[in-house]
């Protein structure tokens, strides 16, 4: 349960850091799922998304192991925790409060600024496949205010009288018809929905403090150069 910042790449005056949360979920293999640790030690095994990923994304395996979620014979690597996903999770970062729903629980990357945002009330996590919860549930950041549901949040039936004050949409989504039905079904349930890679046009950015693992703001409305 930690934070990585990354500072005096060069890249400009003005973003010269960056920061990502980093999980600790030791390496497994479950059904169709694995738990993989990247290093530049086992280049030459990377899942080959991975590799041009980490080329086009500026991302610094030198410097972090990153831990994967990758399923077999799939064309990208699921979640990592990456500088790449804490961009792609600005919108949360900054809407986080109270009682929050969350579909799909990776690598349980979100968790590790949820269990110490303020305001925080419950986590309430809807993972669909049961591999990656018996590879990550036991290890990954939680108290009790966490808790797991095994479902397809696609068609997961909504108990009656629910609300959240924040919901995070984190499964995998195919395309734009997709996104409207999952609008569709959750936004009756928040005033406070947001999809994963929702990173443009938000009121503030966040990075971590290298100090105290808390957020703090960014510059309003701007992107990391490199993104
Ligand atoms: C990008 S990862 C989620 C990242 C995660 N929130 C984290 O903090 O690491 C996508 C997850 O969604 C799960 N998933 C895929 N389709 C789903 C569905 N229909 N309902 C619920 N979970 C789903 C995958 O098994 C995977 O664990």
């Amino acid at each position: 349960m930690s934070w990585f910042v990354e500072e005096n790449m060069g890249w400009s005056q003005t973003y010269d850091k960056r920061s990502t949360w980093t999980v600790e979920i030791p390496e497994s293999q479950v059904g169709e799922h694995s738990i993989i640790h990247y290093t530049p030690a086992n280049e030459s095994d990377w899942h080959p998304y991975f590799e041009r990923y980490v080329r086009a994304r500026k991302e610094s395996p030198h410097l972090k192991k990153y831990t994967t979620l990758v399923r077999n014979n799939h064309w990208i690597t699921i979640m990592q925790d990456s500088f790449t996903e804490f961009e792609e999770h600005q919108w949360l970062w900054g809407h986080a409060t109270g009682d929050i729903l969350v579909t799909g629980l990776g690598i349980g990357f979100v968790n590790e600024w949820l269990i110490k945002a303020p305001g925080v009330k419950s986590v309430t996590i809807i993972e669909k496949n049961q591999d990656v919860i018996d590879m990550v549930w036991d290890h990954c950041a939680k108290d009790e205010r966490f808790t797991l549901i095994h479902a397809d949040a696609d068609t997961w039936e909504i108990p009656e009288g629910s609300s959240w004050d924040c919901i995070w949409i984190d499964h995998e989504i195919s395309g734009p018809t997709h996104i409207t039905e999952i609008t569709d079904k959750y936004q009756p349930y928040t005033n406070n929905l947001g999809f994963y890679g929702q990173f443009k046009n938000l009121d503030n950015y966040y990075e971590i403090d290298a100090d105290s693992g808390m957020l703090e703001i960014r510059d309003p409305n701007q992107k990391l150069e490199w993104m």
